[in-house]
Formats: structure tokens, sequence, C-alpha cells
């Protein structure tokens, strides 16, 4: 019997160094005894690894290229029979290379289910990790500073750790977790193997974090099933919303009861919902910024939803920080998603085109997403894009209504519904709201028109050229408007006249019911 002791603490490469050296030594997983290194002194009296013989032929291994990623998960896994059942596979893989395939084989089950348990272990931690800023000492400037602590269950913050450099790049943080730690500081990711001690990071953002929460719940939407499911209990002791979900699921029904009676008497005019829906809007985690450039800086580390998750990157709105007219797309695409601006891919190239056609200037409007996230399915090397969800958007419409309340627009384009529903809550059709311009809050105007990527999916050539020509059309009109706009700005200044001029043919009256 041949005894390898290993640190085990998710490093691939000590595992296939060994195992190598077994299989080229040509000793049969019977002979095998795989311990973890701090097991193997104190419970079993073992002191060295026995020497293992010499190499025996051909000490080259060659694998199917479905074991690596397989192995790579497996030696992440806590179970201390992993590197036996992985020595046991790599061994029957020479005399049968198309043993993956065999999902009924019991090594074969067994390690698809430690590598699933892997992944999911890896999806929580990008779910659940929650950063706390760290102040800066007194006197001195630079990055802000993030910590988090997480307990995973198994060896994953190495292999989970370029996730948060991508998504967490322009803060410096620290997660620290019993299974070794993760640091990034602007140029450098460093990871360790060795267990973290918990700091102390209850103070009062918890409290931001649990008003967040409440805000956000949404009684009628309650399964606590599905929601146990995705947010395992054994995670909510480091979430500072998890101890107030017992209380809303308590007062679940009677809050469902109350929203209720309160549909039936909601009055259905625009500006009454976008406002109500911009006081309901949930707090962030930090305190409100009150520029562009703080929201922005804010935003980068949104995790109000889970597309955070897989986008490269928040794609915040850009333009003047006061400007008459804003854009509202979707959400990014996959050129956006990269480039971290809005409308730069194809669609951007539609609406760019038409702007300039209409003799607009783009860099005078504000240009922005319901969503700030790119939603999409991977699809062997592409990302094709997928409609964001009503709670994704309603997420999404925190920051949404504070551009608004920063930008101040006297007049939204709103392209498409997706960007109709996050401005309005509104559902319907499309066409049954484009191209009148409505009332918002206080003089601010809502115009709809199609999303420029409706266009680019249009493949009869006829119907796509008329499409255009309508787009075009609208677009003209915005054109319009924002002159009048101006006009009026002016005229207010010297006659302080009525705001807008009626003889733009727009109809309040007709749309405000
Ligand atoms: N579609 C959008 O709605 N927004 C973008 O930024 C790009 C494509």
């Amino acid at each position: 019997m041949y005894r390898i002791s290993l640190e085990g603490r998710g490093d691939f490469g000590e595992w296939r160094d060994a195992a190598r050296a077994c299989l080229a030594a040509k000793i049969p997983p019977h002979d095998m005894d795989w311990r973890l290194r701090n097991e193997s002194a104190g419970l079993f009296g073992f002191e060295d690894d026995s020497a293992l013989p010499a190499a025996k032929g051909d000490a080259s291994v060659s694998v199917p290229a479905a074991f690596m990623p397989l192995a790579q998960a497996i030696v992440c896994h806590s179970d201390p029979s992993r590197f036996a059942l992985l020595y046991r596979l790599l061994w029957r893989l020479s005399d049968d290379r198309t043993l993956l395939q065999l999902k009924a084989d019991p090594d074969v089950a067994r390690a698809r289910n430690l590598e699933k348990s892997v992944r999911r272990d890896s999806h929580k931690m990008t779910a659940f990790v929650r950063f706390k800023e760290v102040p800066l000492p007194e006197g001195i400037a630079g990055r802000r500073r993030f910590i988090a602590w997480f307990e995973p269950d198994h060896f994953i913050v190495e292999r989970k750790a370029d996730f948060f450099q991508r998504r967490f790049t322009d803060m410096d943080w620290l997660i620290a977790t019993p299974k070794g730690s993760a640091r990034w500081d602007g140029e450098t990711l460093e990871t360790s193997r060795i267990a973290a001690e918990k700091p102390d990071l209850t103070d009062e953002t918890d409290e931001l974090w649990r008003t967040y929460y409440a805000n956000i719940f949404n009684p009628a939407r309650l399964k606590i099933k599905a929601m146990t499911a995705e947010m395992p209990k054994k995670y909510w002791k480091n979430l500072p919303e998890a101890n107030l979900i017992p209380e809303l699921i308590l007062g679940a029904e009677a809050r469902v009861l109350e929203m209720a009676a309160k549909a039936a008497t909601e009055p259905q005019l625009f500006h009454h919902r976008i406002q109500a829906m911009a006081e309901n809007r949930p707090a962030p985690a930090l305190p409100d910024a009150d520029t562009l450039e703080g929201l922005k800086h804010e935003a980068r580390s949104c995790t109000l939803c889970p597309l955070h998750c897989t986008a490269t990157q928040t794609v915040f709105g850009e333009g003047p920080s006061r400007a008459d007219v804003m854009i509202v797309g979707e959400q990014p695409g996959d050129q956006e998603d990269l480039a971290g601006r809005p409308f730069v891919g194809p669609a951007g190239k539609v609406f760019n085109e038409v702007v300039s056609q209409t003799g607009m200037d783009r860099s005078k409007f504000y240009v922005t997403n319901a969503v700030k996230h790119f939603k999409y399915e991977p699809r062997g090397k592409l990302r094709i894009h997928k409609r964001p969800d009503v709670t994704e958007i309603e997420h999404c419409r925190w920051w949404l209504t504070r551009e608004i309340d920063l930008v101040q627009p006297k007049l939204i384009v709103a392209m498409g519904a997706t960007a109709v529903f996050a401005l309005t809550g509104i559902k319907g059709k499309l066409s049954d709201l484009r191209g009148k311009p409505m009332p918002m809050q206080g003089d601010r105007l809502l115009f709809v028109t199609v999303h420029p990527s409706y266009l680019l999916r249009i493949p009869d050539e006829g119907k796509k050229a008329e499409e255009m020509r309508l787009f075009r059309e609208d677009m003209a009109t915005v054109k319009k408007m924002a002159e009048q706009i101006c006009v009026n700005e002016v005229r207010s200044m010297r006659t302080d006249s009525t705001f807008i001029d009626m003889s733009l043919g727009i109809d309040l009256a007709r749309n405000d019911g």
C-alpha cells in the first residue's frame, strides 16, 4: 500500500503531480491510500509518504478533454475521498476513454455529483458575498476598500477570485473565508489557502441592507420552497437581510390583502404611478450619491439582482449631467457589456444614424438603459441576448429614477417595451403608446418609440424600410419637441409663460387618464 498525503485545499496541480507519478509507477487504485496532510500525522501516526516505485515505461498520460474540467472542480470539493475517486477514474480512463459517458457507472455518477456541488457552491458565492466598506485611515486618500466574509462548503475561493476581480475591478477588496481568501488592490489578485478568521462586520450598513430587502420583498410572489432552495438557510447567518425573512413571511398574507385593496382604488395616471414608484424605490446599500459620477460609481458594485453575476460590468448611462432629452433603451448588449458604454453595438449604430439623419446631436442626449447589466444565454462562444424579466427591471428602476432625478430631462424617449415598463409600470402594446407625447411628473414628457434592435430583426426588406421610415419620423418629432423645449425655456426666462407650447399639437389631456 502506497500513501500520498495532500494539503487538499483546491490545488489541482498538487493532486495532478501526485497522480501522474502514481500512474507512471503503475500503482493500481486499490494499492493507494490518499490522505489529507493534517490527518496523516496526527490521527494515524504516519509521518512520511511511502516512497513510490520508479516509473515503468512511458510516464505520459492522455485523458479525454472532459476529464480536466471535471477533475479541476472535484479537487475543490471538501470530501476527503475525492482524490481516490479521481485517481480511480484516471486509472480506468486509460483502459476505456469513453468511461465518462457512462452516466450509470457509480464512479462517474459520484464524480458528477461532486462536480455539481462545487458548481452550486461557486454560484452561491457569487450571489451571497456581501461587501462592507472599510473606512480609509484618516488623512489617507485612495480607492475605496471593502471586505466580505463568506462560508463556502468547498475550496472554491481561488476558482471564483477572477470573477470578483472582473466584477469589482475599481475597488480594493478582500474576501475572507474559512477555506482561504482572495484580495484585489487594483493591480494584483492574490489568493491564500490559509483559513481566515471571521472579521467583525456588524455595523449600521446592515440596517441599510435590511431596509432595502424589506422594500423589494413582494409578498404576492412569495414561494418559500423556491426561496430556500435559492438562498439556502446555511447562508442566512452572514446575510444582513436574512433575519427579516421569517418576519416577512409571517406578514405576507396581510400585505397581499392590503396590496389588493390598494390596487382597486389606485388612480391609473402615469405621473402618479411614476412618482409612487420613485418613492417606493429600494434604498441601496450605500448612501445616495448626489452627482451622476457618484451614482455611476455606486452602480458599478450593484448586486441588486443576479444579472451582475454573469455580466462583465455595469453599463451606466452617459451624456451631459443636465440634459433636456433622455433616451432610455432596454439593456446593454454584447458589445456594450464589453465596452462599458450604452448603444455602441449594432442597435447603437442604427440609433446614431437616425439621430444624425434627423439633424440631431447624440452628445446632447443623456443615453441610458432600463437595466444596467447584460442578460444573455451562452450558446457555444456566443452570448445570446435575453430579455430582462419584470423583477430585474424593477430592481434596476432604482438606478433609472436616480438618473432622472439628477439629469432632470424635460423629455424622456422610451425605446421599446422594457423602457416603457421601467418608466411607467405599463405592460400594454407599444403601438398603443407610440408617437404620442404623454405627461410624466411635473412638466416632463414621455415619448414612446420602437427599439432600434427591433428594426434589425425584421427579415422582410420592404417591411424593414417602412419601419425604418416610421422610426425616423418618430425621431423627427423628438427633434421638434426638443427644439420647442429650448424655445420655451428662453421664453419662460423672459415671460414666465406656460411651459409646453400647444402648437406642437401635444394633447396632454388625451393621455392623462
Ligand atoms: N440595446 C439597448 O437597449 N441598449 C444598449 O445599450 C444596446 C442595445
